[in-house]
């Protein structure tokens, strides 16, 4: 199987499959491929906070021609998968192979194999639908290498479905996730966002602390009306379960057990969830959102400025995603907002584990303070950092003698930082 994610995510999927029991084999970029039963597959696509999507492989062959890739992908036994009741679709990614250099091509002739096998077998042809295919197919050429996979996720997972309207600039849920995992959140300690907008990262906090398989989210909604999402207001399908609910071998009686027993798993956050921010009307969405994500009793919404506030408590770790130059805010003022930030930190936030996200590996320095890890990772196309800050306790009081926090602020705010343990 093979589970994919964005980059620089690939280390806490891994970590994550491990704890589910799956054999890691390989970890090509943005994937992780493992060996496992069915059971795994199922529990991959409830459990994974990291993953895009859980693929199957179910064929391997070699072809350099049009005639060659047909018969590989009409070795397989369509009519044991799917009836031609079901739609499909037929997404691939090609590299190094000459004969097939554009995907669509590769797209095709594996349709025309899938139908015209069910055709044979069956008397009928299955649908295309390629925005909401009920079994979704995946190829993979490399060199004369072909690996046909089936997708048994459907919709992304990272379309929890518990937004109800975007708000400015959200992270995407698979990457809140895998910061937190990454910070060591597992709900054992306070949790704070200061400029938590829509909500993204506190909700996945509130998931993790009360341990509920994000998966569980679009079961709930099945057999629900489709509802608006995103900013320009284009009604389209939530995720409904998953594709493999529609695969012909789908055993129901024994998932509803498997799902059942992830239920069993969620229980009450123990320690404060805190998303805080300066804007009132993105925190009225961060509170719809973590309704519909069934969190709203283990979430407190505060309104407040970032500059002014602090962790209640010491131990707490703070994920946070202050604006971006590129998309919210303009440059000057986001980085006078970094050097106000990273003196409320040494104030407000001893004891505290901070981890901050900026669009520019190079505005380390700005924060005043010394990262002691970074992480690179990627959210859509902006190439982000995640710096990790640690504010000892006491500190204060004895940098009124040597200033612990010496770090050089560069006179040139801009000047990057070099770190020598960058993880990616
Ligand atoms: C990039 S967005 C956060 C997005 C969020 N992670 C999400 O998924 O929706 C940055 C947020 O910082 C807030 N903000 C900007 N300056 C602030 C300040 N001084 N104090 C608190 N919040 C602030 C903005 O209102 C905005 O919601």
């Amino acid at each position: 199987m093979v589970a994919t994610c964005d980059a620089g995510m690939e280390k806490v999927l891994e970590a994550e499959l491990q704890r589910l029991g799956a054999q890691v084999i390989a970890l090509p970029p943005r994937a992780i491929v493992f060996r496992g039963d069915r059971d795994l597959l199922w529990r991959a696509n409830l459990w994974l906070r990291t993953a895009n999507r859980v693929l199957l492989t179910i064929q391997r062959g070699k072809a350099e021609t049009r005639a060659a890739l047909y018969d590989v992908a009409s070795s397989i036994p369509w009519e044991d998968i799917l009836t031609a009741n079901e739609s499909i679709a037929v997404d691939s990614r090609v590299s190094e192979n000459p004969a097939f250099r554009r995907a669509e091509f590769v797209s095709q002739v594996v349709k025309d194999a899938i139908c015209d096998r069910l055709r044979q077998e069956t008397g009928r042809r299955p649908d295309v639908n390629r925005r909401y295919p009920d079994v979704p197919v995946s190829v993979h050429v490399h060199g004369s290498r072909i690996t046909i996979l089936l997708d048994s996720s459907g919709e992304r997972l990272g379309r929890r479905g518990y937004r109800a309207v975007a708000g400015t600039a959200p992270l995407r849920e698979t990457i809140a996730a895998g910061l937190l995992l990454n910070a060591g959140y597992d709900g054992s300690t306070p949790f704070l966002d200061p400029f938590c907008g829509s909500g993204t990262i506190a909700i996945e906090a509130a998931l993790i602390a009360r341990h509920v398989a994000p998966g569980l989210l679009r079961l709930r909604r099945q057999g629900a009306k489709p509802m608006t999402y995103g900013g320009d207001g284009a009604a389209i399908l939530e995720p409904v379960g998953f594709a493999f609910e529609r695969w012909l071998d789908h055993d129901a009686a024994a998932f509803a057990k498997a799902v059942a027993f992830c239920r069993m798993e969620a229980r009450e956050a123990m320690h404060p969830i805190v998303g805080s921010d300066s804007d009132g009307s993105v925190l009225r969405i961060a509170g719809e959102n973590a309704q519909l994500a069934y969190v709203d009793d283990a979430v407190t919404w505060s309104r407040g400025d970032a500059l002014e506030i602090g962790p209640d408590a010491p131990g707490t770790i703070v994920v946070t995603n202050p604006p971006y130059g590129e998309r919210l805010g303009d440059r000057t003022s986001v980085l006078a907002l970094y050097k106000r930030f990273g003196d409320q930190m040494k104030q407000r936030y001893a004891g505290s584990v901070v981890w901050v996200l900026v669009g520019d590996a190079s505005d380390a320095g700005v924060f005043g303070l010394k990262p002691s890890r970074k992480l690179a990772f990627m959210n859509g196309d902006i190439d982000c950092r995640a710096l990790r800050f640690e504010l000892y306790e006491g500190t204060r009081r004895k940098r009124e003698g040597a200033d612990l926090f010496t770090v050089d602020v560069p006179s040139d705010l801009l000047a990057p930082v070099v770190l020598a343990d960058e993880e990616h």
